[in-house]
C-alpha cells in the first residue's frame, strides 16, 4: 500500500474527499486498521480511559503514550500515525518541543495538541521544531475537570467566531488539520469552510472534511462508556465475551479417561 503523507491528507480535502480516521493504541489494531485502509490513526490519550482504566486522560503520561505509540509503530502501517500530547507536556513551548521530539522518536509521525490562541507558541515551537502539528478545538477532553463534564460547544455566535479564529490561528502558525470535537454541526461547517487544512470531527456533525472516531467506541469494545455521536450497532465484547463463555464450556466439559 502506499505509504499516507501529510500531503496526501491535506490533498484529500483539496479534492473533497472525505477523510476516514480512527484511534489506534497497540500493534494488532494498527494492522486491522491498515488493512481496512484507514488513511489516518492517532495514538489519542482517549488511551486513558478505552486502555488503561482511568476515569479521564488527565492521567495518561508521557511514557504511556510513548509505549503505545511504539507498538502502533512496528505495525509499520501504510495509515498516516499521529500521537496526542498528553495533559500538561505543553506547559511552556519548550516542553511542547520535547515532548513532541519524544512521541516522534517512539514513532509518530506528527503530534495533536488540544488548545486554541493560548497555545499558539507552542504550536510554533513545534513546527518550527519540524514535527507536524493537528490542533484539537471544540470540547477539549484534558479540561474535562475544570468544565465539569463532557460539553457540546460552539452553540452560540460568539463561541462559534472564536473556534473559527482558533482554527485560523492554528492553520496560519503551520498546523496541518485540526480535530474538532463535540461542536454544534453550524459551527464546525463554518470552522471547515473557515480553513484550507482538514477539519476531522468527533461528535460535530456530518459537515467537516473527515471523521475520527475512538476505536473501541466503534467496534463496541468501551467497557464503560460510549459517547452518544457513536451509532451503537455493533457489539464486538458482547461477541467475545460468548466465544469465551463457549471456550470455557468446551473445557469444563472435557472428560478425562
Ligand atoms: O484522544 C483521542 O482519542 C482523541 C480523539 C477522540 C480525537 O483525541
Amino acid at each position: 500500500m502506499t505509504k499516507i503523507t501529510i500531503q496526501t491528507i491535506r490533498d484529500m480535502k483539496a479534492r473533497g474527499e472525505k477523510i476516514p480516521a480512527l484511534t489506534a493504541y497497540d500493534y494488532p489494531m494498527a494492522r486491522l486498521l491498515d488493512a481496512a485502509g484507514i488513511p489516518f490513526l492517532l495514538v489519542g490519550d482517549s488511551l486513558g480511559m478505552v486502555v488503561l482504566g482511568y476515569p479521564d486522560t488527565t492521567h495518561v503520561t508521557m511514557s504511556e503514550m510513548e509505549h503505545h505509540v511504539r507498538a502502533v509503530a512496528r505495525a509499520r502501517p501504510a495509515a498516516l500515525v499521529g500521537a496526542d500530547l498528553p495533559f500538561k507536556s505543553c506547559e511552556t513551548p519548550a516542553a511542547a518541543v520535547e515532548n513532541a521530539r519524544r512521541l516522534v522518536n517512539a514513532g509518530a509521525e506528527f503530534v495533536k495538541m488540544e488548545g486554541g490562541l493560548e497555545m499558539l507558541p507552542q504550536a510554533r515551537a513545534i513546527i518550527a521544531a519540524g514535527v507536524p502539528c493537528c490542533g484539537h478545538l471544540g470540547m477539549l477532553p484534558q479540561s474535562v475537570l475544570e468544565e465539569g463534564g463532557y460539553h457540546v460547544k460552539g452553540k452560540t455566535e460568539a463561541a462559534r467566531a472564536r473556534l473559527v479564529d482558533d482554527a485560523k490561528a492554528l492553520t496560519a502558525a503551520g498546523a496541518f488539520a485540526i480535530v474538532l470535537e463535540l461542536v454544534a454541526p453550524s459551527a464546525a461547517r463554518d470552522v471547515a469552510r473557515a480553513v484550507a487544512v482538514p477539519v476531522i470531527g468527533i461528535g460535530s456533525g456530518d459537515d467537516c472534511d473527515g471523521q475520527i472516531l475512538v476505536t473501541p467506541d466503534l467496534l463496541g469494545l468501551s467497557p464503560d462508556f460510549i459517547p452518544r455521536h457513536v451509532k451503537k450497532n455493533f457489539h464486538l465484547a458482547r461477541r467475545a465475551r460468548f466465544a469465551i463463555m463457549e471456550w470455557k464450556q468446551t473445557v469444563q466439559c472435557i472428560r478425562n479417561e
